[in-house]
């Protein structure tokens, strides 16, 4: 039974927020207790504005308020009884610029403070891949999986934020919401999973469109199936509706269907690259229509690939860009998923991704060859699109093997990357501005000249040139939770990571890599590698929240002609 009668008078606890008229409020609360209801009041300056009462124990409720005067904010509740997850307010008309404005979270679902961590993170809670990636209205869009209220994977949103550059980004409220079925418990059942946006005209100018697969778990017959939804303002979803209720018969698929991914062909027309499997491996699956909103019309044109290797089940978040003119004969395209449950017996990595390159007419694709995303294989469901000149793209920083139920998951994307077509290979460079984070050269002969070098902090680029390529040397960092380095060798380029725990790590290696010149990035959580402008990148999450604190290099004379150090600052 639920009372509604209050027995202690509420606290009321001031946001520390001045919030203009309009303003909007986003809160997540629940009752703490089954036999009290949680009441929550919302005061500026002083006049009460909204009452919220909820029995829910399970799961967080959402409330969104609309403020009709401006003025000093004030909550009013009973800590003892409500249960608030997050608080966050915005403008409407200014948010794209200024971003939201965070006015409370609980410490369960707080990103870690890192003074110089450089690489995009959510403001509160757990997030995975990359959705809806793209350039709209002018600006770089990011989409992305999200739980709020725990640094765990559970009930699937979609998370948004904005940039100008790909780097410095401002959090948005979140997009998309998982149907109000699954969001009334927390038990993982589904929600609102990955997916991407395109731009299309509309009325008033360009809008946004998503798609997105809706999991719902022991669903009949389906578990997962299609939708989209219009975004006019850049900033909300419109209701979203089913465009693919159930899997193409007669492939015999499982359950596996998701992760819809919309791109403009060779022939105009928009695509969907759908992630699936069968008793084989991994299928990708490829759809079409001829509206142009892409709200309508999606009919299945076949199988597009098919991937059995290293023991994959289903192939996850495909991705598909031209890497070249889109229009050109001779343009190759970049086919890239990920690999679910892969492991390569080589180095024992798991969950890697591919990249197959090869001709695409619109309905058939025909591979040339075959290379790997990332040999740090924590670079998952990578994402890109086409902007200006050419594909750039980002990934989940980490792999589901780090996954665990009990421990907290710090979590990042990784540094955006071009994908580059070198008539032989497809190459993932750091994005152009990246170097516009160069706040100071720290070093440029200590390190070369085998010496420690001390980081002021952890956000580091180190760039090294051989004189020869493949010229071996180690590098080792100072790392308060794992043993950490990079070395070259008559094997190729490796990662080295081991957790100090006894276990055994997978080698993260580029077998055969023999590359001239290295950029290395260093950021609380994280390392990456990218080798001869992106021909080999390697990306490997560090547990953790620890920054390296400093480097030393180890190699015969005359083989690191030069070893630059730099501070970076976002
Ligand atoms: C890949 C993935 C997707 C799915 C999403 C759920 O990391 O498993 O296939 O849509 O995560 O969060």
């Amino acid at each position: 039974m639920i009372s509604q009668a209050i027995t202690t008078p509420p606290e009321f606890k001031t946001i520390d927020a001045e919030l203009g008229a309009g303003s909007v409020i986003h809160l997540w609360l629940k009752a703490r207790r089954p036999d009290r209801a949680a009441t929550l009041s919302l005061r500026i300056d002083g006049a009460n504005v909204a009452d919220i009462v909820t029995g829910r124990t399970e799961e967080f409720e959402f409330h969104e308020i609309t403020l009709p005067a401006g003025g000093r904010a004030e909550l009013g509740y009973n800590g003892s009884d409500v249960a608030i997850s997050v608080v966050y307010a915005f403008d409407p008309a200014r948010v794209l610029e200024e971003g939201i404005q965070l006015l409370r979270d609980a410490k369960e679902n707080a990103s870690p403070a890192l003074a110089s961590g450089y690489h995009f993170r959510p403001p509160f809670g757990w997030m995975n891949d990359p959705n809806g990636f793209g350039r709209f209205g002018g600006r770089v869009h990011l989409f992305y999986q999200h739980y709020p209220h725990s640094p765990r994977w559970n009930t699937m949103h979609w998370g948004h934020a904005v940039s100008k550059d790909y780097l410095r980004w401002k959090h948005l409220p979140l997009f998309l919401f998982p149907a109000s079925e699954l969001s009334e418990r927390a038990d993982g059942r589904g929600g609102a999973f990955s997916g991407s946006a395109i731009p299309v005209a509309g009325r008033d100018g360009e809008e946004i469109r998503v798609f997105f697969t809706e999991q719902m778990r022991d669903r009949k017959p389906e578990e997962q199936i299609q939708l989209s939804a219009l975004c006019r303002d850049e900033l909300s979803a419109e209701t979203a509706a089913i465009i693919l209720p159930a899997r193409p018969e007669g492939l015999d698929l499982t359950q596996d269907f998701r992760d819809p991914y919309v791109f403009k062909g060779p022939d105009g027309l928009w695509k969907m690259l759908l992630g699936s499997r069968d008793k084989a491996g991994g299928v990708v699956l490829l759809y079409e229509t001829s509206d142009s909103q892409g709200a309508d019309g999606w009919t299945f044109l076949g199988p597009l690939h098919r991937e059995d290797r290293y023991g994959m089940t289903a192939a996850e978040c495909p991705c598909m860009v031209p890497l070249g003119p889109v229009d050109e004969d001779q343009t190759r395209w970049a086919l890239i998923f990920g690999l679910l449950t892969s492991r390569d017996p080589a180095t024992g990595r798991r969950n890697m991704t591919s990249i197959t390159v090869g001709r695409f007419d619109g309905r058939h694709f025909l591979p040339e060859l075959e290379q790997e995303l990332d040999f740090g294989s924590d670079a998952y469901a990578f994402q890109a699109f086409v902007d200006g000149d050419g594909p750039v793209g980002l990934a989940w920083l980490a792999n589901w093997t780090d996954v665990s139920k009990k421990e907290d998951f710090p979590t990042a994307m990784t540094l955006p990357r071009r994908l580059l077509w070198n008539g032989e290979a497809v190459l993932t460079p750091p994005v152009e501005g990246i170097e516009g984070l160069r706040k100071s050269l720290l070093d440029s002969r200590r390190l070369a000249g085998g010496d420690r070098l001390e980081f002021e902090n952890g956000a580091i680029e180190i760039e090294l040139d051989l004189s020869a390529a493949g010229g071996s040397f180690e590098l080792h960092f100072d790392h308060a939770e794992v043993d950490l380095g990079l070395r070259l060798g008559t094997d190729g380029l490796e990662i080295l990571f081991d957790r100090r725990d006894g276990k055994a790590s997978p080698r993260y290696l580029a077998a055969g890599a023999r590359p001239s010149h290295l950029r290395i990035f260093l950021d609380a959580g994280s390392i990456e590698v990218f080798a001869d402008n992106g021909r080999w990148t390697g990306t490997k999450r560090l547990p953790g929240c620890a920054e390296a604190r400093a480097a030393r290099l180890s190699a015969a004379e005359g083989v690191v002609l030069s070893a630059r150090v730099w501070q970076l600052e976002l």
